[in-house]
């Protein structure tokens, strides 16, 4: 255990020090589940079905000589195969919005699912705008410029990406998992110094969530969490 005392043991004695929950969002047939695929086993199917419930997928990787398993989930963009929305973003401290950069309506979507996410999820969620299939950039249908400029006014990360052929996925989901980090062991610091102060070992003051749970589950499937803040 380190000193934070908060450490999950995963697989091969594996010592996890964080578990960041992250929610995939947007219109159906963008790309979510390929992206998720593409990040958690290096894999595309381009006759994927769209998703019913949710699932989701982990993978472990170490930011700032720290072992974080990010836990990905993803649910159905169609309204009818949607899971209980406030329970799909409990917990969760990372969002990637995805839409695809060839059908102008899955843009123009992406203030409802905003407005979604900021209905349901934590405040301080970090959240990340992705245009994907920019393989197919011949039917483009919305603009680079236009995408950035929604991001920048709406204070979100953006990127365009493409889950088929494997570009800048990594790189979206390393942003988010990064920029989590960074606030949550910036808020550890802080928790710690009060800490100090008061002469108390509380260590995390801050908002820390740390999940516990592997491989995929369904609605009403089994997973637990806990929430610390
Ligand atoms: P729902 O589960 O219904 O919400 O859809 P989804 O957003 O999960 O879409 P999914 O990942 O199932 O992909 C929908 C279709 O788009 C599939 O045929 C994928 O193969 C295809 N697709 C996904 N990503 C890309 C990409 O980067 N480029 C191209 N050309 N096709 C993609
Ligand atoms: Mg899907």
């Amino acid at each position: 255990m380190s000193s934070s005392g908060r450490n999950l043991y995963g697989g091969l004695n594996q010592k996890i020090d964080y578990v960041f929950k992250v929610v995939l969002i947007g219109d159906s047939a963008v790309g979510k589940s390929q992206l998720l695929a593409r990040f958690s086993r290096n894999e595309f199917s381009i006759d994927s079905k769209a998703t019913i419930g949710v699932e989701f997928q982990t993978r472990t990787l170490v930011i700032d000589n720290k072992t974080v398993k990010s836990q990905i989930w993803d649910t159905a963009g169609q309204e009818r195969y949607r899971a209980v929305t406030s329970a799909y973003y409990r917990g969760a401290v990372g969002a990637m919005l995805v839409y695809d950069i060839t059908k102008r309506q899955t843009f123009d979507h992406v203030s409802r699912w905003l407005e979604e996410l900021r209905g349901h999820a934590d405040k301080n969620i970090v959240i990340i705008l992705i245009g994907n299939k920019t393989d197919l950039g011949s039917l483009r249908a919305v603009s680079l410029e236009d995408a950035k400029e929604f991001a920048e006014r709406e204070g979100l990360f953006f990127l365009e990406t493409s889950a088929l052929e494997a570009l800048n996925v990594e790189t979206a989901f390393l942003t988010v998992l990064t920029e989590i980090y960074r606030v949550i062991s910036k808020k550890t610091l802080v928790a710690n110094d009060e800490a100090d102060a008061a002469g108390t070992s509380n260590l995390l003051s801050g908002k820390h969530i740390v999940l516990t749970g592997q491989g995929q589950t369904s609605v009403g499937g089994k997973y637990s969490c806990c929430m610390y803040s």
